[in-house]
């Protein structure tokens, strides 16, 4: 990162226009001190100008000295330009593999910390490979993946193995988690990027580099065994797949590699339900809402059914959302004579409003 004082802005905002880019600019409207320099960026002034006219009678002050840039997501050369102005960018322009490179080149070359919500494993492995041995030329940090993709996982990951590892002195050998009661529902960019995931073939990416993956028929079953159901003894609860595990396991393994939880260290991550019936309906969710996006003709009637670009969960929602996510950390055991010597650890992030759009 460059000298706070040589670039205008402290942070910009990329893709304020959108559902959660209006979000974040609230969120730095009510809590950022007065001193903070934020600035906005969108590709229609118009919509620019009418999310700052709908914040001006509530923050008159912070609004007036918002920055504004008005760019498209492929102009190279003007997003060169506006980075160079500030030190952060926060992007929330998405589907990112569709329009989140270009941005985050101009970080990499100018030495601009950046970060953003995507979730969208490939694409980020992809910019890994391009662009992190510019920007740690350029003393820049790119950080992916702060939103509810990876932020329970990862956080929850790191407060249970760190437990493990102060309180016994023990590597952690498995890790699982689980939804255990959550209501939240998703933005309409969010939909728009599940169906777009799906674009980014090269699947065999770096993140699976730092991790031991079953082939061929193993790696299938392993596959098909995060489709299953079964009862939890430690949570007490029914478990069924959830979609973020896709997503979540492979970063937390990666992690695991850099972080060095535990030499034989494993990931689970699942949905609770109270019944087996509701672990059931999950599966078949999922199963469904999965095929959809590989089966046009179901892809195209889902859409319809779900929020659109720009849309998201109401205020209402947004604060009636909660999330109740708990792990189960274990030990290697204390003497390998003795397996059954491993200790355990519990682990819970209680969250009390909506977890993807108004708390990560
Ligand atoms: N990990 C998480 O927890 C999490 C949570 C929320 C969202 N997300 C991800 O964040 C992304 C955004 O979601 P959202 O619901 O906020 O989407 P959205 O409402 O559709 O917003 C998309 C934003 O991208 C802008 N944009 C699109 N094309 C552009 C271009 N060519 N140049 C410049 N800007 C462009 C849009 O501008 P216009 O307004 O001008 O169209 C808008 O500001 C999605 O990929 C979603 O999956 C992740």
């Amino acid at each position: 990162m460059s000298e706070t004082n040589e670039r205008q802005y402290d942070i910009l905002i990329w893709g304020v226009t959108g559902f959660t880019g209006t979000l974040v600019y609230e969120y730095f409207l009510e809590h950022g001190n007065e001193d903070l320099r934020v600035a906005v960026g969108g590709r229609n002034e118009e919509k620019i100008q009418k999310i700052l006219d709908n914040y001006r009678d509530r923050y008159t002050q912070k609004v007036k000295k918002t920055g504004v840039f008005v760019c498209d997501s492929s102009d190279e050369k003007g997003l060169t330009e506006i980075v160079s102005k500030t030190l952060v960018v926060i992007s929330t322009v998405g589907p990112f593999a569709r329009y989140g490179e270009p941005i985050v080149a101009a970080c990499a070359n100018m030495g601009t910390d950046y970060c953003d919500i995507t979730g969208e494993l490939p694409w980020v492995n992809r910019m890994d490979r391009k662009y992190t041995e510019i920007a740690a030329k350029n003393k820049a940090h790119i950080v992916s993946m702060c939103g509810f993709d990876c932020i329970p996982s990862e956080l929850g990951g790191l407060m249970v193995t760190k437990e493990i590892k102060d309180k016994y002195k023990l590597e952690t050998r498995d890790l699982k988690a689980t939804f255990f009661e959550y209501t939240f529902s998703p933005s309409g960019g969010t939909i728009e990027t599940m169906f777009d995931v799906k674009l980014e073939k090269n699947i065999e990416n770096d993140t699976y580099a730092y991790i031991e993956r079953k082939k061929g028929i193993a790696g299938l079953f392993s596959m098909l065994k995060m489709f299953r159901v079964y009862y939890d003894r430690d949570f007490k609860r029914w478990q069924s797949v959830f979609p973020s595990a896709f997503v979540d396991i492979p970063v937390v393994l990666r992690t695991n590699h850099f972080n060095k939880y535990g030499s034989k260290f494993d990931y689970a991550l699942t949905s609770s339900s109270k019944s087996i019936f509701g672990s059931i309906i999950t599966t078949i969710a999922v199963i469904g809402f999965m095929t959809s996006i590989y089966i046009p003709i179901f892809g195209s009637i889902i859409r319809k059914l779900l929020p659109k670009p720009g849309e998201g969960p109401s205020l209402e929602q947004r604060v009636n959302g909660h999330l109740d996510f708990r792990l189960i950390g274990v030990s290697a055991p204390v003497s390998e004579k003795q397996p059954e010597s491993s200790k355990k650890v519990y682990g819970r992030i209680n969250i009390s409003n909506d977890p993807g759009y108004l708390e990560t």
